[in-house]
């Protein structure tokens, strides 16, 4: 099965892989503004189908890319689009949690990850997998744990650039503001409950 995204073809696996959204196009948009013209290195948190690693290697030939997915078939489904767009040489695909196999420091992160919590929920999602798009407690701890990994400059470089989707919005911060985008995703999240 196929699905369009950014106006490109993805591959999906429905029931097995999360399907890309029409709504996460404005957070692909915000990367790629935030990629710029430079060789930058960008690392795609939580993959799924790939279709936001894809898109900005599509987009921006100079670029690599470390796509990770703790999902085997995400991680298998990605590495079929990737050839698909020929953007495979550029785009290394990895099973695990968050930027733990990321091998380098990147200097844009971007993650859509699980941000529901139990307690919300939508239709919308019930033919995805359950662990693609609910977390425990408030929802927020995948992308808590994200923002502190990003913290230590370790794997993000000091001018490095986060991006998030919550909801339909793109939250973005430079890497010395990611206590106040914490800030903006707990608020949103209790606005939301
Ligand atoms: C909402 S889906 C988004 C998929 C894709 N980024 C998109 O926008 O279509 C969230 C994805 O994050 C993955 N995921 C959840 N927790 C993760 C973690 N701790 N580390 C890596 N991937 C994770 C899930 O397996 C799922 O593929």
């Amino acid at each position: 099965m196929q699905t369009s995204f950014y106006g490109l073809p993805f591959m999906i696996a429905p029931g097995r892989v999360f399907s890309p959204r029409a709504t996460t196009e404005p957070l692909v948009r915000r990367a790629l503004d935030a990629i710029g013209e430079g060789r930058k290195r960008v690392a795609d948190v939580g993959t799924g189908s790939g279709a936001i690693a894809v898109t900005l290697a599509v987009h921006k030939p100079q670029i690599e890319v470390w796509a990770v997915d703790r999902n085997p078939d995400a991680v298998e489904l990605t590495r079929a689009n990737a050839k698909l767009h020929a953007v495979a040489e550029r785009l290394h695909v990895l099973e695990g949690d968050l930027l733990d196999p990321v091998p380098v420091r990147v200097d844009v992160v971007v993650a859509n990850l699980p941000y529901l919590p139990d307690s919300l929920h939508d239709a919308a999602y019930d033919r995805e997998p359950n662990d693609a798009v609910y977390a425990p407690g408030d929802g927020l701890d995948p992308y808590r744990r994200l923002l502190n990994a990003c913290r230590d400059g370790k794997l993000v470089s000091p001018g490095g650039v986060v991006l998030i989707q919550f909801h339909r919005e793109a939250l973005v911060a430079n890497c010395w503001e990611l206590e106040d985008l914490r800030s903006r995703l707990e608020q949103r999240a209790e606005a939301a409950a």
